[in-house]
């Protein structure tokens, strides 16, 4: 019995000292002395990195290629027809057109920042920039083409033949046409938002309004799926959570599964990859299939069927104020909607 006593107080003892030792190392993790300089504010969005590290000569190379419509089988269409760089990166309609003039079943993405999402296309399934771009070169509702019939074209052009010879060990190849267009892509950054010289430390450049806006949309918990560098990017959610979002207008065919046709798992029915918000007052009209033709209405969409919110007209106008402050620079320049378009 003894034995069985002692054995237990010494346990016990043992776990007294255990715990003791537990609530010494909990007090120093949470002491209020700071053992190390306290870091800046933790926010849930970090800025752009103000400069990126792409070779220029490729990055030369892939834009001609981008503005090329020999990219496209019949010479219709370039990568710039739908991702337009003189505006937010997109076409402004609600779904694509492709060369003769049918609709494709999604809104076009702005390639502006695209590198820093973590998948591509409006179901993530297109695991990096490269897949994606031998798919768009040889997907037969967009630029219909195949490899033999392009590199002949580009073949036959002087300044891609010598590009391609100086700049790949392999010369003109699939792998390194996808990679000078990559090359481009990634090049397609847009630092210096206001928002992000906000984060670096330069408080006055938001107003008393952008920065209620902005509480508003952490508050509300917008920040659950749009947050880090992107503002969204790399996460995927139900599009309706909590209610079926405003069918889009005209009869639709069929209901866009989204995530549901690369994975065949039934909770990803409808689900999205969550899109970045940046340059986001540029890229009207919004959602996968462009059902919503302003910002406010996009946002009144997302807190009532993400959020289960219904929002006074005064703090949606607040969080676009916000979400206008994610305008980025492209090349030096503040990006901006053409002047004509811009009017309206
Ligand atoms: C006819 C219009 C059209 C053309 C031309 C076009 N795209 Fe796109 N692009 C789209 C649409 C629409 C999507 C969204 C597709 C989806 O989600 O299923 C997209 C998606 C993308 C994405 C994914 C972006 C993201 O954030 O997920 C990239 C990258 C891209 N396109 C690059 C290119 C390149 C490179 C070319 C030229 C080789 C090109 N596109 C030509 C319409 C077009
Ligand atoms: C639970 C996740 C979630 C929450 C919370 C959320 N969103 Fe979204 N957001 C999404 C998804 C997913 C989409 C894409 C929907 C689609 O088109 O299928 C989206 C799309 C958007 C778009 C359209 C972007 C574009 O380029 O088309 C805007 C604007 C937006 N959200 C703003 C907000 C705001 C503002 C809030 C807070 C009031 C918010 N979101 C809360 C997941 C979320």
């Amino acid at each position: 019995m003894t034995g069985h006593l002692s054995t237990g107080n010494r346990s016990r003892a043992e776990r007294g000292r255990r715990a003791a030792g537990l609530v010494a190392l909990l007090s120093i993790i949470s002491s209020p002395q700071p053992l190390v300089a306290a870091p800046e504010i933790q926010e849930p969005i970090a800025p752009l990195p103000l400069t990126v590290e792409q070779g220029p000569a490729k990055v030369a190379l892939g834009e001609r290629l981008f503005h090329d419509v020999r990219l496209s089988r019949d010479n219709s269409l370039s990568c710039a027809t739908c991702h337009q760089l003189q505006r937010g990166g997109d076409d402004g309609l609600p779904r694509s057109k492709t060369a003769n003039g049918t609709s494709l079943s999604r809104n076009a993405p702005t390639l502006f920042n695209v590198a820093f999402n973590a998948s591509f296309n409006w179901d993530g399934s297109m695991p990096s920039l490269e897949v994606q771009a031998e798919q768009v070169l040889l997907n037969p509702q967009v630029m219909n083409n195949t490899w033999p019939e392009l590199l002949g074209k580009l073949d036959a052009d002087p300044y891609y033949a010598a590009a391609f010879d100086a700049l790949y060990p392999e010369g003109l190849s699939p792998a390194s046409v996808v990679d000078a267009l990559v090359s481009y892509e990634k090049s397609l950054v847009t630092p210096n938002a206001r928002f992000d010289r906000y984060l670096r430390g330069e408080p006055q450049v938001l107003s008393a309004e952008e920065l209620k806006g902005y509480k508003l949309f952490k508050d509300y918990g917008c920040t659950a799926c749009h947050q880090g560098r992107n503002i969204g990017g790399n996460l995927f959610n139900k599009f309706g959570v909590f209610s079926d979002p405003d069918a889009p207008p005209g009869s639709r065919e069929e209901v866009d599964l989204g995530r549901f046709s690369v994975t065949q798992i039934d909770r990803d029915r409808e689900v999205f990859r969550v899109p970045s918000l940046r340059n986001v007052a540029l890229t009207a009209p919004y959602f996968h299939d462009g059902r919503a033709r302003t910002l406010k209405k996009a946002v009144a969409t997302m807190a009532r069927v993400q959020l289960d919110r219904r929002l006074p007209p005064q703090e949606i106008d607040l969080i676009v104020q916000f979400l206008r402050t994610l305008t980025g620079e492209y090349r030096g320049r503040p990006l901006a909607m053409p002047a004509q378009e811009a009017a309206q």
